[in-house]
């Protein structure tokens, strides 16, 4: 991997990897283990990831969709057990996320998070906060659709109260009132386990994003990977709506 870690290094790497994370259940029915397992060995795919990308590889943003706002309709205790592991993961790695300069960011709702864990990321968000070399955002309650919601009440309540006018609204307005506010949106998504659906995650932000679908199952998702998926990115023409320029 070493030649095309360094090849992809050299040919400009994407500002911002965001990734659907998606096939712990069936990675471990295929091993006839609870669905449970499957999402622990997800989050050391996650932990193994992100320590890539930040002493490794150096892309600046990575957004991980680690549980949507649909998610909330499995069976409780499938839930309970994913919160869990998502806020223990959070405080278990703080001293690390700090001393490698992981800022961490949450978007989504934190209001329908137990409290416990809106408590566990308030800490983390202000505790990383001057982490440079790694932006880690983690999509926690999560949906694109809820997002722009949430920012058109902002926009609405801004109007209302006189902070803005309705000349003001336009697609900068709308940005700056999402949750990714300060992040630049993905150049690249990711979904794993075959699926080829974006799933409500950043509908705005992923407008221009190039998709990427693997068949690999999110546990079994490596740092090799990640570097097979850029390296496919790289060789993309991105024109973002524009015709290419004719050389002559
Ligand atoms: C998809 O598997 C994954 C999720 C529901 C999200 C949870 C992700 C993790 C626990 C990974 C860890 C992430 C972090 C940030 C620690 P699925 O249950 O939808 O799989 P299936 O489609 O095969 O049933």
């Amino acid at each position: 991997m070493s030649t095309l870690l360094e090849r992809v290094k050299a040919a400009g790497l994407p500002q911002h990897v965001a990734v659907i994370m998606d096939g712990n259940g069936r990675w471990a029915r295929a091993r006839r283990l609870p669905r449970t397992v499957g999402h622990e060995a997800g989050a050391r795919a996650a932990e193994r990831l992100v320590r890539f990308v930040g002493e490794r590889l150096g892309i600046q943003y990575i957004t991980l969709f680690a549980f949507s706002a649909e998610n909330w309709a499995r069976p409780k205790a499938e839930v309970d057990f994913l919160l869990t592991l998502l806020d223990r993961f959070i405080a278990e790695h703080l001293q690390e996320f700090v001393d490698s300069g992981v800022r961490l960011r949450v978007v989504g709702d934190p209001a329908a998070l137990p409290k416990s864990m809106q408590k566990t990321i308030a800490r983390a968000i202000d505790t990383t906060r001057r982490g440079e070399k790694l932006d880690l955002t983690i999509a926690l309650s999560y949906g694109g659709r809820q997002d722009i919601v949430r920012a058109c009440r902002r926009i609405l309540a801004d109007v209302a109260e006189g902070r803005m006018t309705l000349q003001d609204v336009d697609e900068d307005a709308m940005a700056r009132r999402l949750d990714t506010v300060g992040t630049p949106d993905p150049d690249l998504v990711i979904r794993t386990s075959g699926e080829r659906r974006v799933s409500n995650f950043l509908l705005w932000q992923s407008a221009y994003s190039e998709l990427y679908f693997t068949d690999t199952l999110w546990p079994d998702f490596s740092p090799a990977d990640l570097v097979l998926a850029i390296d496919d990115f790289q060789k993309r023409e991105r024109r973002f709506g524009a015709v290419r320029e004719e050389a002559g």
